[in-house]
């Protein structure tokens, strides 16, 4: 869990059914170190007893504007003034299309307009409440005016319908705030990266690929994007889920994945490859099915180009870093591989280790010798390697 030690949360409710996960919110906020305020609508005090959130707090809870007990009166200004960010969490399609219009007719919304600090919205509501264009306008409208929304889901809702609507769970919106509260050491940097197997036909059902399963590649994105970079991430064959904030382009052979890489690396401050890219293709590829009664096909295979050795050799190439994974002499290989490609950072593993799997340890070679980083998920693991290049990367 991301440590919130010294980060301060205005907590928000609305009257919405979820509210009951806010109190779940409220306890991992607290946990992680957090100081947490909790402002809640008169609506909401129906769904979930302020007491509730005030012992999960360990703060008094307010949702009367005329609450007496901040000295000046002023508790719509002086609620949010020390705070880091503001979350919202329910938020009513009624209180999203207040926040749309400016209103301030209750404490909560009051001090959202009188805010200083970054505002966040998870909506919260009946899939046709979502869906209907006024709720539309006033979401696109709030992104518009620099408020961030934070879902909502898709699935079961509380009225029995399924649809988008439901708040996002708890651990989810918890990421989503440690993220934004996180330090940002790539802010104004563009990041370019390549993940997963490559696919190279043999036919037009056929081909050769490998075991990547893309997971550390997508990690390594989403790690960047926490980090403040800007991402664009080329992938080849995998189902996994876009990390959220990153621009993706899907490819399936190392050629397209390699004219993608060069269509974008202009813009590029760093590059990543963390691809398994396949060293060969198959020249005499058949663009029609192979039939066995025509005999053994004889594959004629042809190098590919070396995407990570070509980014490294540019005038201006960005910072380089590649991957290795071994399946022995780790040591040795990754050094050689890191001078071939002439990168300044390879990070290496075993390949028994990683791929596949959601767990990782890598090592990091670079001018000064190696770094360890060690067994954990792939997302620490990666944003432990982007932290080694936001160290490392020369001010350009
Ligand atoms: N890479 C690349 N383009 C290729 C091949 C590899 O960009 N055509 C990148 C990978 O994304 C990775 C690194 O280079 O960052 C891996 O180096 P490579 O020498 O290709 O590794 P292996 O294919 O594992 O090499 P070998 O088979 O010789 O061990």
């Amino acid at each position: 869990m991301t440590d919130l030690t010294g980060k301060k949360i205005l907590l928000g409710l609305t009257g919405g059914v979820a509210a009951y996960k806010s109190a779940e919110l409220c306890r991992l906020f607290v946990k992680a170190g957090a100081d947490v305020q909790v402002v809640m609508t008169e609506s909401a005090t129906r769904f979930i007893a302020p007491m509730t959130l005030q012992a999960l707090s360990g703060k008094p809870v307010f949702h009367d504007m005329w609450d007496a007990r901040i000295a000046n009166h002023m508790a719509h200004i002086e609620l949010s003034r020390d705070r880091d960010l503001i979350l919202v969490a329910p938020a009513t399609a009624d209180f999203m299309a207040k926040l749309a219009h400016g209103l301030a007719d209750d404490l909560l919304s009051t001090l959202c307009l009188a805010r200083e600090v970054p505002l966040y919205v998870a909506p919260a509501m009946n899939r046709q409440m979502w869906e209907n264009p006024a709720t539309q306008r006033n979401a696109a409208q709030l992104s518009a005016d620099g408020i961030h929304i934070l879902g909502p889901d898709e699935g079961e809702q509380a009225c029995g319908e399924t649809g988008m609507g439901r708040m996002l769970e708890p651990e989810a919106l918890f990421d989503h705030i440690a993220i934004a509260l996180g330090d940002k050491p790539l802010a104004g940097k563009r990041v370019l990266l390549t993940a997963g197997p490559t696919f190279e036909p043999i036919d037009t059902v056929r081909g050769i690929t490998n075991l990547s399963s893309g997971k550390m590649g997508f990690a390594v994105a989403q790690a960047a994007v926490e980090a403040g970079a800007q991402v664009t991430l080329i992938a080849g064959p995998t189902a996994l889920a876009t990390p959220t904030g990153v621009r993706r382009e899907n490819v399936m052979t190392a050629r397209e994945m390699h004219r993608a890489v060069m269509a974008h690396v202009a813009e590029a401050d760093v590059f990543i490859g963390v691809a398994a890219v396949a060293d060969y293709y198959v020249a005499n590829a058949s663009d029609r099915k192979l039939k066995k009664s025509n005999g053994k096909p004889r594959i004629e295979l042809e190098e590919n180009p070396d995407i990570l050795a070509e980014v490294a050799a540019l005038p201006n190439a960005p910072y380089c870093v590649g991957f290795a994974a071994e399946t022995e002499n780790l040591h040795e290989y990754a050094q050689a591989k890191r001078a071939s490609k002439k990168i300044p950072l390879l990070a290496a593993n075993l390949a028994h280790n990683a791929f596949g799997r959601d767990e990782n340890e890598l090592i990091l070679f670079h001018d000064e010798g190696e770094t360890r980083l060690p067994r954990a998920s792939k997302l620490e693991v990666a944003r432990g390697l982007i932290r080694e290049i936001a160290a490392r990367l020369p001010n350009r």
